[in-house]
């Protein structure tokens, strides 16, 4: 029996061509992604499959360059536009299934935190505690500015200061605005919850004030189960200290290992243990040569134009107005320093056309090909190897056609080497992926000093 079991989730953003760009192969079934019945497809078949959540990424705006122009390619080629709110999409899916847990992205660069902890704590309701919330810190500086209309474009490391500042906010509105015993809903007494036990929150900090009671009765789980997926070392120390489950896009397991022990030893300096997952694309056929003229044909989907408008949504680094013997080592991106680094140091790919190259045969984490055997062997060894907990998987051809051979010929693999828990987990999304006894969040994390 192995140490421990693996968490699955399912990758995705609620646009018709998230990650590969293969939205337009005859297989691809994503130009349907605005659909109910897709999405409804989608996670009953996870949920019955055993997945543990469904991860919705969330992008404020799309590629755009500094002037707020969007290159043709973005709206032709649908490269992080369309996007809608899965926000409003997880609403609805929580009522098609009642085990699978939905983990989505909200920034706090852009939200204001007492709105924030009400749709969280609503949304922790709704899903019987089944919510996890990925923060992030917002790399889209023009969609900021251009759309959303705030004044100053914020700097990487004050973006984490605000971070901090937000997340302290609304744990303290989650865990100590309500004591547990707060709510009476006594009829006879006509009393529905205790005045004593609802207490006002008074915050004036450098990017947040907020004199109020917080209107939203406590969830399951309270504050939802936090994620994260910063790799920037602001990002790792801001993970360090909040996250419970960590997201992370590595393609070789050397790398994975040495970021990962990094940010488990910096959470442990604090007693706490943190659960990582990594982004892996998986292509099944019934022969390793047939699974990997697959993988070509999806390697080969997105265009150069594509790929460049997708970098320019990652970084805010607009390639396609740059010679391609640009040497990348010149540019000095302000944008998302962790997702620039990851191909802008790598000496295979020195300039701007290597890059481009590149950008439309790798994007995402590990990929895994070959006979269904393969793939379950590939995904053990970067498990073992990246010191990995779990994996994203990611979309292929959209929608539950990405996964259906996964679950059908390498789940069962998995399960039967003692990888994949022989029922599927159940419970809170805290209790499900981290070693939490109950659906609240536990000492030592900080949000338990605002409990009373
Ligand atoms: C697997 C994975 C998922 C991510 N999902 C999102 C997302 O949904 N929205 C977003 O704005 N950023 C997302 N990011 C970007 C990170 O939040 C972060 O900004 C990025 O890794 C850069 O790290 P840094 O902020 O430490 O420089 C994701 C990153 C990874 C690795």
């Amino acid at each position: 029996m192995p140490e421990k079991q693996l968490v699955l989730a399912a990758y995705e953003e609620f646009t018709p061509n998230f990650v590969n760009h293969t939205w337009h192969l005859p297989r691809s079934i994503s130009h349907r992604y605005s659909e109910l019945g897709f999405w409804q497809e989608y996670v009953r078949e996870l949920d019955a499959a055993g997945f543990d959540f469904l991860f919705l990424a969330e992008a404020l705006g799309y590629p755009m360059t500094d002037d707020g122009a969007v290159p043709d390619a973005v709206i032709r080629e649908a490269v992080q536009m369309p996007v809608l709110d899965p926000v409003a999409l997880i609403s609805a899916l929580a009522a098609t299934v009642d085990r699978l847990g939905f983990v989505v992205t909200a920034s706090t660069t852009s939200q204001v935190p007492y709105l924030h902890a009400r749709t969280f704590t609503t949304l922790d309701h709704i899903t019987a505690g089944r919510i996890g919330w990925n923060i992030v810190t917002t790399d889209q500086q023009n969609a900021l500015t251009r759309l959303l209309g705030m004044d100053a474009v914020v700097p990487h490391g004050e973006r984490y200061d605000r971070a901090t500042e937000f997340v302290e906010l609304v744990l303290q509105l989650w865990e100590g605005a309500w004591e547990d015993d707060a709510v009476v809903a006594d009829k006879a007494a006509r009393v529905y919850a205790d005045p004593a036990k609802v207490h006002r929150i008074r915050h004036d900090g450098r990017y947040f004030s907020l004199d109020g009671y917080f209107p939203a009765t406590p969830s399951p789980q309270r504050t939802p189960t936090l994620f994260q997926a910063g790799t920037s070392d602001r990002g790792k120390e801001f993970a360090a200290a909040y996250a419970e489950c960590i997201f992370t896009s590595y393609r070789d397991t050397a790398s994975a290992a040495a970021h990962i022990g990094d940010l488990r030893a910096r959470a442990r300096t604090d007693g706490r243990e943190l659960v990582v997952l990594n982004g892996v694309s998986v292509v099944v056929g019934d022969t390793t040569a047939e699974a990997e003229a697959e993988r070509a044909d999806l390697d080969a989907a997105p265009s150069r134009d594509a790929a460049a408008a997708l970098f320019l949504g990652w970084t805010g680094v607009d390639l396609s107005a740059l010679g391609h013997d640009t040497l990348l080592a010149d540019l000095d991106p302000q944008g998302s320093k962790t997702t620039f680094a990851l191909w802008g140091d790598n000496p295979a790919t020195p300039t701007v056309g290597a890059l481009l190259d590149q950008i439309t045969s790798e994007s995402g984490g590990f990929k895994a090909t070959g006979t269904a055997l393969e793939v379950a062997d590939q995904l053990e060894a970067i498990a073992r190897d990246g010191d990995i907990d779990g994996f994203l998987m990611e979309c292929t051809y959209g929608g539950i056609e990405s996964h259906r051979r996964f679950i059908a010929e390498v789940m069962p693999i998995l399960r039967e080497r003692g990888l994949l828990p022989a029922e599927p987990r159940g419970g809170s999304l805290r209790e499900r992926l981290t070693a939490s006894a109950t659906p609240r969040l536990a000492a030592p994390h900080p949000a338990v000093k605002y409990r009373h």
